[in-house]
């Protein structure tokens, strides 16, 4: 609605500020990407390839609403060789995102994306940028209470060993996990840190594994990343079972969680994805990237977030000869910039009032037959009540100072 849209906008607005200063191009790519790509990039066994995919088949393809936005930048980032001409890019989107989930609050089947891709570089320093630049983006729109968790998880041999050490650690309580977990600990044991169910977080709350699966390269690239955080002065949490639900992740992980959002918490959620550029037939490249959920920003942000209001000025005419006139006044006063609008009801003095205080208006112009013998308008000051006489020609000049 469009009380709404303007918040949007201004998260839009602030975003794209921030993003610039940090060097962020807008990239826009397709809603509809080829299945396949997701399945190769998030996983066979990710939620969202198992459950959560808008698929559109036709007779040779099967396409794909886009579930989220990695894998379609990385892809758009190989097919316009930008690895070959550019090498290191930040790029930044917004845009709408859709999975098939059940819906409810914070949880919709077409959401929106607030998201950035730095590709191109392993640095741990790029990390805490991408990093701090969420914390920065999270300030900017006046939202307090959030908690950003991180953790590494290595590179993909570091990821088997976890899913082993996990494996092992979870043998003795199997018979306790809820049947989803049951079959995650057949096909992708790490899934099983994802479960929302109460059982299975009690148990997982008891494993020690923080840290124990990461080899030297891995573990001195961690320790590299929050001594860059810690010098920018982030306040994060260690989250040794932070996993994330897609398989593209390696290396460092993280998530941002809000206190009033519920059962459905992630504000944002990121992390590097070190293989992917390969995998997708790409060089060997580093790369890291976050996405906001706009929806959820909004119900975090409240009425703290104030949308820029308009100066309107609401033009009241009454009888034929000054409805003639507005239409001129009108044209006159957009040529100079000046947003405004008029009565196309009919309504009397008093009701088209009250219709310019609903609109929030801050001027209103009044023309009766008093004022056009006299070639004037009488201005309205919708703040301080004052009114006084204008010449119609300076009414442009006057309201724009
Ligand atoms: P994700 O965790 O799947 O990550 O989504 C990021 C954010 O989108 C979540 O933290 C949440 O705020 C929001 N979100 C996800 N699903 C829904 C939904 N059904 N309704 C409303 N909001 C939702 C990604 O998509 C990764 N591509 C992020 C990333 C970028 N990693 C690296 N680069």
């Amino acid at each position: 609605m469009p009380q709404e849209a303007a918040l949007w906008h201004k998260l839009e607005e602030i975003s794209r500020h921030i993003f610039s200063l940090y060097n962020f191009k807008e990239i826009r790519a397709p809603l509809i990407e080829e299945a396949s790509l997701f399945n190769r990039s998030l996983g066979q066994s990710s939620e969202i390839v198992q459950k959560q995919m808008f698929l559109i088949k036709n007779k040779e393809e099967t396409y794909a609403l886009r579930p989220e936005g990695t894998a379609s930048i990385v892809r758009s980032y190989l097919e316009n060789n930008l690895d070959k001409t550019k090498g290191f890019v930040k790029l930044y989107y917004i845009g709408p995102m859709f999975r098939l989930e059940r819906p409810q609050k914070g949880r919709l089947r077409q959401f929106h994306h607030i998201g950035c891709e730095a590709i191109g570089s392993p640095e741990p320093n790029l990390d805490a940028e991408i990093i701090f630049l969420a914390d920065n983006l999270l300030r900017a729109f006046s939202i307090e209470g959030y908690k950003i968790k991180i953790n590494s998880l290595g590179c993909a041999k570091d990821k088997k060993a976890l899913a082993i050490n996990l494996h092992n650690a979870l043998k003795e309580k199997l018979t306790e996990l809820c049947p989803d977990c049951k079959v995650r600990f057949k096909k992708n044991t790490l899934r099983i840190l994802d479960c929302k169910n109460n059982a299975c977080q009690q148990i997982l709350k008891k494993i020690d594994i923080a840290g124990s699966y990461l080899c030297p390269d891995c573990k001195t690239h961690f320790v590299k990343v929050r001594e860059s955080l810690d010098s920018l002065k982030i306040n994060y949490f260690l989250a040794p079972l932070l996993v994330r639900g897609l398989d593209y992740y390696t290396r460092t992980v993280f998530e941002i969680t809000h206190q009033d959002l519920g059962a459905q918490d992630a504000l944002a959620a990121g992390g590097r994805y070190d293989n992917l550029v390969k995998e997708l037939g790409g060089p060997d490249l580093g790369a890291i990237g976050f996405a906001f959920g706009v929806e959820r920003l909004l119900l975090a942000a409240g009425y703290k977030l104030q949308a820029a209001g308009e100066k309107l000025v609401y033009i009241i005419s009454l009888g034929e000869a000054a409805k003639f006139e507005s239409v001129k006044l009108l044209n006159d006063l957009r040529k100079n910039g000046i947003t405004c609008d008029t009565d196309y009801e009919n309504k009397s003095l008093k009701g088209a009032l009250r219709t310019a205080n609903d609109l929030g208006a801050r001027y209103v112009l009044i023309i009766g037959e008093d004022e056009l013998k006299k070639n004037v308008v009488t201005l309205k000051d919708m703040t301080s009540g004052e009114q006084k006489e204008v010449k119609i020609e300076e009414v442009s000049s006057e309201l724009k100072c």
